[in-house]
């Protein structure tokens, strides 16, 4: 099975394991009680920003950690102003700019970009930010800054709230929290969920399932008083009284996040989730932090400013030590070891599935092919490697058995990853002489 490249860097918080993060975590902790120890470790480095949309707290907390550890700093801030502009392909610049710094960061309006750009430059690439897919980096400022109020995750129960199906902090802070034993109630904006198949696959590499929990306040956020909580299996569950499903007593912590609007998202009859000044009274959000990557909109009102769970200005304050422990970890490997990030496949380009169905995807910008990589253990799925999106395989054959089976037959979990020959049709598969399998 022919594969890209390896991808350096860090593109995706799907990549995180716990081992890492709690390593990560604790590192942090040692890097803000001392920055001094620190102030030179990447002196001679150079660290490049490339921003193609727009930024404050990224892009600065990455520069200032940069310079607090003593590298020089080149950046792209405006991409009206360099190559791009000129039609430069994604993979021309990320090849050029890895010739002239030691790492980059990179964000960009599309799906998958970072691991695009990964596989052309020759140095590390992190991603600040793609598209809709994921911001691992803030997912690690967010996860520290829960942990330095809480200590650990085990037993916290954590609300993300708003724009699920476009926020990609959102979407990566799902992966974390989940990696780390938090349970995880998903409030997404009425029409903004997640896409299909994306909360199965985190829930099931994390050992996680989902049960339905209600409260009222959850209508006022989601339009129905239920919602999905994602918890770990072995998670004794309440007796259950009566119909319908137990009422969720209290939230650790509430994620807010914005109305995606540049991405196309829309909300419903105009009107979208926040904190309201009268839900601060209510018991279910006694001892609850707020969050939020910010920028805000009329969703978190600036009269939670000085309550005293507010901890948003303080996630954002936590951007440069936190960025400062990721490039040590990524360029000073030697004196800064932690537990390796879980590689994720850079997929296959072989056979030609036909183009990613995700038109925000980096390969439909680039004209590029969209490899394939295989995920899930109880049901394969077929993914865009660079963007996550479900690609419509329906059957797959075994290229040493020469058998095709229909994707969800048991067969198919018994084919090795590197037998496996994806289908979009059956027709397909017996025209190149595959023999049917059943199933
Ligand atoms: C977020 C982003 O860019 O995804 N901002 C950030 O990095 N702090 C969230 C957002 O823009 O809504």
């Amino acid at each position: 099975m022919p594969l890209l490249p390896v991808l350096e860097g860090l593109h995706s918080a799907e990549a995180f394991d716990p081992a890492f993060l709690q390593a990560f975590l604790d590192r942090v902790r040692r890097l803000e009680v001392d920055p001094d120890g620190f102030r030179d470790s990447l002196r001679g480095r150079i660290v490049a920003t490339v921003f193609e949309e727009p930024s404050t707290r990224t892009r600065l907390s990455f520069e200032a950690a940069a310079h607090r550890l003593g590298a020089g700093v080149i950046t792209v801030a405006d991409p009206k102003t360099s190559s791009r502009a000129k039609g430069e392909s994604l993979r021309d610049s990320a090849r050029i700019i890895g010739g002239y710094a030691d790492l980059i960061v990179w964000r960009h309006p599309c799906d998958g970009a970072s691991r695009l750009a990964a596989q052309a430059a020759a140095v590390p690439v992190v991603n600040a930010g793609d598209g809709r897919l994921g911001h691992p980096t803030q997912t690690l400022v967010d996860l520290y800054t829960l942990n330095q109020a809480w200590g650990g995750f085990e037993g916290r129960t954590v609300g993300i709230l708003g724009d699920l199906a476009f926020g990609r902090t959102a979407r990566s802070l799902l992966w974390g929290l989940t990696l780390l034993g938090a349970r995880v109630v998903a409030l997404p904006a009425p029409g903004l969920d997640w896409e299909a198949g994306f909360e199965d696959r985190v829930a099931e590499r994390a050992g996680y399932r989902t049960v339905r929990v209600s409260h009222p306040m959850f209508r006022s956020w989601t339009g129905s008083e239920e919602a999905r909580l994602l918890e770990p299996r072995g998670v004794r569950q309440g007796t259950l009284f009566g119909d319908g499903p137990p009422r969720l007593e209290r939230l650790d912590a509430l994620y807010l996040t914005r109305l995606q609007e540049e991405r196309g998202a829309v909300a419903e009859r105009g009107v979208y989730p926040g904190l309201r000044p009268w839900q601060l009274e209510d018991p279910l959000l006694a001892d609850c932090l707020f969050l939020h990557p910010l920028p805000r909109r009329g969703e978190l009102p600036e009269s939670v400013d000085e309550d005293r769970r507010a901890r948003y200005f303080e996630q954002a304050r936590n951007g440069p030590v936190v960025r400062a422990a990721l490039f040590l970890a990524l360029l000073r490997p030697d004196s800064w070891q932690l537990p390796p990030l879980v590689s994720l496949p850079a997929g296959s380009p072989e056979p030609d599935l036909g183009p990613c169905p995700n038109p925000g995807c980096i390969t439909r910008s680039e004209g590029i092919r969209a490899p394939w990589r295989v995920a899930g253990r109880r049901h394969r799925v077929f993914l865009c490697a660079y963007c996550d999106t479900r690609i419509p395989v329906e059957y797959v054959g075994c290229r040493s058995s020469r058998r095709v089976h229909p994707l969800h037959s048991p067969a198919v979990l018994q084919i090795r990853p590197e037998n496996l020959r994806p289908y979009r049709s059956r027709d397909e598969a017996l025209a190149d002489g595959y023999v049917w399998g059943g199933g």
